[in-house]
């Protein structure tokens, strides 16, 4: 694909930069998106909507850890990607002027080595008490199925640290997304179908701001008409060659 030189120069010279990641950006490195088919659409002929969902969690938790157990198994042998490298390159050039939004639970742009991250929907990496204390439990991506199971404060079962449908997003994240995304020269989206609110507002308040805004995205999307710049084709490949 052929990326202007106006483009590139526009990137180069962007002082303050957002950019929201989605499950496109891992899809190189193997993990399957949710909405682009794949595998990890359907569970047991249950929709992952429905699966990840807080009404799941109380009726029946045994079952959306094996699904997260499952995910953790995929994810066991997927590693970053051209473009999450390419990210933590472009956040060793602005630091503090750079803030990456993931909606992603997978933990790879931190592997790729951002800081500046902002992980919006959690960590499938971790677990958290069901009673809502306060204590997190870290687990081995090679520890499957996943370890503790019962929180060593409350005695109450450990569920995943993810956000799920019908859940509130953790306090503060969203809000110091906004507070970036009001303030920044260039917004950018990568590989998220723009459907899931509230992630999908911070590029409509990038834009109402007048920063510059990029979508990276194979397909069109419902946010595409919001984009001074919809670059269609994969991150992987995309990226590297905008920051070169
Ligand atoms: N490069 C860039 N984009 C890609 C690539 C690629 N190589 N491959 C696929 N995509 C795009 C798809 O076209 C699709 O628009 O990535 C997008 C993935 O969309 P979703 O699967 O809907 O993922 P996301 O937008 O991150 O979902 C948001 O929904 O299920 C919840 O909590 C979950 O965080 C997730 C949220």
């Amino acid at each position: 694909m052929q990326i202007s030189a106006e483009l590139i120069k526009k990137v180069a010279e962007a002082k303050k930069v957002c950019v929201l990641t989605g499950a496109g950006v891992s899809a190189e490195s193997g993990v399957p998106t949710f909405r682009g088919g794949g595998n990890s659409a359907v569970w047991k002929g249950m929709p992952f909507d429905q699966i990840s969902s807080a009404r799941m969690v109380k009726e029946n938790l045994p079952e959306v850890w094996e699904w997260f157990d499952y995910r953790r198994g995929v994810l066991k042998d997927c590693k970053p990607n051209e473009a999450h490298r390419a990210l933590m390159f472009w956040e060793s050039r602005l630091r503090e002027n750079f803030l990456l939004v993931t909606q992603n639970i997978d933990g790879l742009h931190t592997q790729a080595g951002s800081r500046n991250i902002i992980e919006l929907h959690g960590n499938i990496q971790r677990s958290k008490c069901t009673k809502g204390c306060r204590l997190k439990y870290e687990m081995l991506p090679t520890e499957i199925p996943h370890s503790p199971d019962i929180c060593d404060l409350c005695d109450a079962p450990l569920r995943p640290d993810v956000v799920l449908f019908g859940e509130m997003l953790p306090e503060g994240y969203f809000e110091y997304a906004v507070e970036f995304a009001n303030d920044c020269d260039l917004f950018m989206s990568i590989g998220t179908s723009a459907v899931v609110y509230p992630a999908a507002s911070l590029a409509e308040i990038a834009k109402k701001k007048g920063a510059f805004c990029i979508e990276i995205n194979p397909e069109e999307t419902p946010a595409s008409y919001l984009y001074n710049e919809s670059l269609r084709g994969k991150a992987g490949e995309i990226l590297p060659k905008i920051l070169q």
